[in-house]
């Protein structure tokens, strides 16, 4: 299949990330069909795309009539069947290994014989997902990052199957969406970009846990210090610049004593256990209760669309 074959996109699962996801294929011209268990789950779909263009034309990022105009490209249903014209199908339903494998066993005797298959899971094994279909050389993960109408980053991971032509062509669908994307050339778990942010997170948790600084100064230090230069320079360009005989004399006394911890750490189950599951619950690292968790994402968003407004001018 060629790029300008794509013409209809499947995607299963209209929740946080199906939505999304729907939205920014049609908002580039595809055509899209949402399918979810229940129609009620649909609404939903209907409910968060709305939300999510109101802020896109709040931002001056959409106009209302690209808006509208995106609206008529997506269809919905309850019943799986209207997959069987889809060219691609990106699979977005509830992060359970089983239901995901008879999932696209099903749907690959519904597929036309040359549908892509995409699974957007967060982390389960993209051999083990596809276990039970046969045709596993169109099947490939495509990680989108939440808020997917907001992230640029889309990871595309080859399982032991997949062909190139497959991860090519789904390059290829990326780009013309505007998204960024990279290439995870073996089906590891937490693919890169999980990768990187648990192991900030590891070490993050070992400076508190051991009283080098607290959260607030962490948070401070990774915004003002290493995060401030990630937009511009990845690690290794990072190191480049440093100089890589730098970072090897500082790696050789740094690296052992960085966090190596194999599983969550005390603090993380003190949090878990006295219910401190962050903005969902009111309290986590921070207090999030009387609005101040409304608060806290809407600043959030706005800081995101600075930043999407500043990649946008870039590529002119
Ligand atoms: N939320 C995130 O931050 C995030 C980020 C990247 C990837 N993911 C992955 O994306 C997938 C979806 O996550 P989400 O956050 O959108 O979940 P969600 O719970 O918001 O939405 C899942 C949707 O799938 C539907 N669903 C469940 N079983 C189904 C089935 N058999 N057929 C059709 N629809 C079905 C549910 O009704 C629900 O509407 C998961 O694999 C998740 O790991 C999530």
């Amino acid at each position: 299949m060629k790029l300008e074959d794509i013409k209809k996109i499947g995607v299963a699962g209209g929740g946080t990330m199906g939505s999304g996801i729907a939205q920014i294929f049609a908002q580039n011209g595809y055509d899209v069909v949402v399918t979810d268990i229940a129609e009620k789950y649909l609404d939903n779909t209907r409910r968060i795309i709305l939300l999510n263009q109101k802020t896109l034309i709040e931002e001056g990022l959409l106009t209302e009539q690209e808006a509208e105009e995106s609206l008529k490209h997506i269809s919905y249903s309850t019943d799986k069947s209207v997959f069987s014209d889809a060219d691609i199908i990106v699979e977005a339903i509830i992060e359970k290994m089983d239901i995901k494998q008879d999932y696209w066993k099903e749907v690959e005797g519904i597929a036309r014989k040359d549908c892509i298959f995409a699974t957007n899971t967060s982390g389960l094994s993209i051999n083990k997902i596809c276990a039970k279909i046969e045709h596993k050389e169109r099947f490939i993960g495509m990680h989108w990052w939440n808020p997917p109408h907001i992230i640029p980053l889309i990871e595309l991971v080859k399982a032991d199957e997949t062909t190139d032509e497959t991860v090519q062509l789904l390059k290829k669908l990326v780009d013309r969406i505007g998204k960024e994307s990279v290439v995870v050339l073996k089906d590891a778990n937490g693919f890169i970009g999980n990768r990187i942010q648990f192991a900030v997170y590891r070490e993050a948790l070992k400076i508190v846990e051991e009283g080098i600084a607290t959260v607030e100064d962490v948070d401070k230090a990774m915004k003002f210090g290493p995060g401030f230069r990630y937009p511009v320079l990845g690690p290794f360009e990072t190191a480049d610049l440093g100089g890589l005989d730098t970072f090897y004399y500082i790696s050789s006394y740094l690296f052992n004593e960085l966090s190596d911890e194999k599983k969550p750490t005390k603090l993380q189950q003190l949090l878990m256990d006295d219910g401190m599951l962050g903005v969902k619950s009111g309290r986590g690292w921070y207090d999030y209760s009387n609005g101040k968790g409304e608060e806290a994402m809407s600043r959030r968003d706005k800081n995101f669309f600075k930043m999407l407004k500043h990649i946008h001018k870039d590529k002119g």
